[in-house]
Formats: C-alpha cells, structure tokens, sequence
C-alpha cells in the first residue's frame, strides 16, 4: 500500500463504500473483490479494501468498536499500543497539563489518538510514508493533531519545551523486518541497541524535553532506567506487554512500578512502597501454607512480588519466581489466588500413580523456575490437556526453598 492508496482510503467515497461491505470472511472475500471491480473499482482499490476490512477485523480485539473507524497496515495494527495501554500513556500527557506532544515514530497513531482524545494536541512523525500517512487519517476527528512522514531525528523539539508545555513520546520500533515466525508475524528484538530510533536518540530527547515517556520492551533490564525516573510495566489480561520509561512532570513514583489491566476491572498500580523491600522467602517445602498467590507478571517483570508477600503476609517460594505461600485466603488485585491440594516430590513416579487414583485424566501445567518439555512429561505421566471422562486438575512445577516439587492447585 502506498500513500496515494491511503489518502484515498481515508476520503468520504472509500470510507462509505468500507462501511457498505458486508463483514470480512475469508470465503467471500474474492466474490466482494469481483464484485468490486465489476462495479468499476480499480482493482488496487477494490483490494485496499479488502485488507482494510480484514485488518478492522482483527483490530476489534485491540481497539474494540473503534477500530471501524481507523485504517491500518497488518505491522502497525500489531505493534499498536492497545486501547486501554495507550489512555493510560495518554493519561500521564493530559495529567502533566501538557498542551502538545511530539510523537516521535507514531505507528498508525493509536497512542496519539489516545492523546489527542483527552485534550492533548500531537505533532507526530512516522519514518515510513504509508503508516504516517494512515495515522494522520486515524487523527482526522482531531484537526489539531497532524501526522506526517519524517524521522524523529530530524524534528525539530521545542527550545524551550517547559514555557511550550511541550512533551515527547517514544515507541521506537522493535522488530527485524522480514525475519517471520511459524505464524508469519515478524520477530520482535529484545536489544535495547536494536531499537529504532535508537536507546541514544531517547535519552537525547529526554535530556532536552523534561516530559518525555517512552515504550520498550518488557525484557527491559531493572538497571538501564536512569536514575529519577519512573519505569511501568503494563500488563493485560495477564500478559505483559511492555515496560514504558517515564521523565520528569510524568513520573508518579519513582523506581519501578506495575500496572495491571484486566478486561473487567480497573486498572491497578503498585509500586515500591507497597513492597516488602526484602520479601520473606518460604525455609522449606513443610513450610508451604494452604494458599498459593500468583503475581501479576508485570508485578514479577517490576520485582516487586514484596507487594504481594506485604499484602498477605506471605513468603515468597523461590526469589523472584513470582509465587508466595500465605496461610490466608485474602483478595489481591493483583495477584491470582489457588487452594493448595498437595505437595509432592518432583517425580514423574510418584505423580503417574497419585493421578490415576485420583481419576485425574486431564492437567493443566503450570511451570516456573523449572525447564521441562510440556509434551513429553505428558507422555510420561499418559495424560492430555482435557479431562474426557475423568476429571482435571491443575499443577505448579516449580522450586520452593531451592528444591523441585509439584504443587497440586486449585484455582480460588
Ligand atoms: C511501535 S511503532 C509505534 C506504534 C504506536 N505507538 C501506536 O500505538 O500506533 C514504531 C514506529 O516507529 C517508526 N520508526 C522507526 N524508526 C523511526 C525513526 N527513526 N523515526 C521515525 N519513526 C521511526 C516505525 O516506522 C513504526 O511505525
């Protein structure tokens, strides 16, 4: 797709003859070209379409009803901030009462519609002229906010960003182009010197715009945050989608936090004060209590499983494998709470046995601290995923006090 195609897209005539379409099915999909075209659309249009129809489609998980108002391309709806990630980027701009932001590399623009949705007006650039020129059409409900094609290195930043009430945001692209997956998406790089713009550019922009937030990835090493500022990570529905840096006016709490989104509850942060500093650690596999806590893993990416030993008195099993053994049941939002069944050694003898009689046909593994082949151990132990006509259970492959066990579970 290319930047004419994209300013054709986002004009009225193209934008009716999308909503016109019937949902995207991969069955049809060719019938609707045909049609299309039999109707006197130019075949790259009548295509466009097509992908555009498709990509709404699977953008409905990330952007919800939104996204049938939005254009796309498959690598910028996949490295987009999801919808309820980028409020919360776009939270800290409109909190900081910033009046403009630099969005530098701004994808297909979600984290700047975000803003701009909350009052905050976006100059963004983008590197590559097709996703600047999408983005631009996804802000087109906010005149003031505009897109263009050019490379964050080349902006110019405000000289005296605090009197502009002028801020930065980052989300330097993380993936090798062309180097695909089993699935076809591209891999992601976990190298902070790998990203683009680069680790130098960001702490350039930083030093010279106080409010200056940016999104890595969450592999991020706990040393490479520079001292003073405020490193979140952000996870959904469980799993953690990034580690985001924040400076100066942006800065909640300084050190390392965690914020957690489920899709049906509000978010909640946790941050060091809520922390045992030195969480305690369970002595011995006899001294595990009858309640298993599993930390969030943006709490475990932040190392801040004290929160949850401090809000349940709990130990924690292994350091920083996320789990702690508590003797009460308590409600931790962010963490998840099973009844422990048993304790047992780590033996593929000793656990056959204890699930046949129990009439256990179907497990789920959960493993931590532990490397082990999922599949295999399944052969071993003659058992699927799904209970058929026996029942399931679930168990914890992990270390406690330095020695493997299996800890039989229940979620609460
Ligand atoms: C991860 S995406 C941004 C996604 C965006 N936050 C969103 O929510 O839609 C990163 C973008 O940075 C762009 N990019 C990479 N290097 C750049 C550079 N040096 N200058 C400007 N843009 C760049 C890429 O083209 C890509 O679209």
């Amino acid at each position: 797709m290319d930047p004419e195609i994209v300013r054709w897209l986002a004009r009225p005539e193209a934008r009716a003859l999308l909503a016109d379409l019937p949902s995207y099915d991969e069955a049809t999909a060719l019938t609707t070209a045909a049609r299309l075209r039999a109707e006197g659309l130019d075949p790259t249009r009548a295509a466009a379409l097509l992908t555009q129809l498709r990509l709404r489609a699977r953008a409905r998980t990330k952007f919800g009803e939104f996204a049938d108002g939005m254009l796309f391309t498959a690598d910028g709806l996949e490295q987009a901030s999801r919808l309820e990630v980028a409020a919360g980027h776009a939270g800290r701009f409109a909190a900081a009462s910033l009046a403009t932001v630099h969005g530098l590399g701004c994808g297909i623009g979600a984290d700047a519609m975000a803003m701009s949705a909350l009052g905050v007006t976006v100059a963004a650039v983008d590197a590559d002229p097709t996703t600047a020129a999408i983005a631009d059409a996804n802000l087109r409900a906010w005149p003031d906010s505009r897109a263009r094609a050019g490379r964050a290195e080349d902006v110019e930043l405000p000289t005296d960003p605090l009197r502009a009430r002028a801020g930065a945001w980052l989300d330097p692209a993380r993936r090798t182009p062309g180097v695909a997956d089993a699935r076809g998406r591209t891999r992601r790089i976990f190298r902070l010197e790998e990203i683009s713009p680069s680790w130098d550019s960001v702490l350039d922009v930083a030093r010279r715009v106080p409010a200056t937030g940016v999104k890595l990835s969450p592999s991020l090493p706990h040393d490479i945050p520079p001292l003073g500022t405020e490193a979140q990570w952000t996870s959904y529905d469980g799993e953690v989608l990034e580690c985001a840096v924040w400076w100066g006016p942006l800065v909640r709490h300084e050190g390392r936090t965690a914020r957690v989104l489920r899709h049906d509850r509000s978010p909640v942060e946790v941050d060091q004060s809520m922390a045992d500093a030195d969480p305690p650690a369970a002595p011995s596999l006899g001294a595990m209590g009858p309640w298993l806590y599993e930390a969030d893993r943006a709490v475990t990416r932040a190392g801040l499983t004290g929160a949850v030993t401090a809000a349940t008195s709990g130990e924690e099993l292994e350091p920083g494998l996320g789990y702690v053994t508590a003797g009460t049941a308590t409600d931790v939002p962010f963490a998840r709470r099973y009844a422990v069944r048993d304790v047992l050694p780590f033996s593929t003898k000793v656990l056959r046995p204890y699930l046949r009689e129990r009439g256990i046909t179907g497990l789920t593994i959960k493993k931590r601290g532990i490397r082990i082949d999922d599949e295999r151990l399944r052969r071993d132990l003659r058992i699927g995923r799904g209970a058929g006509d026996g029942a399931s259970t679930t168990v914890l492959l992990t270390r406690v006090a330095g020695e493997q066990c299996v800890l039989v579970i229940d979620p609460a």
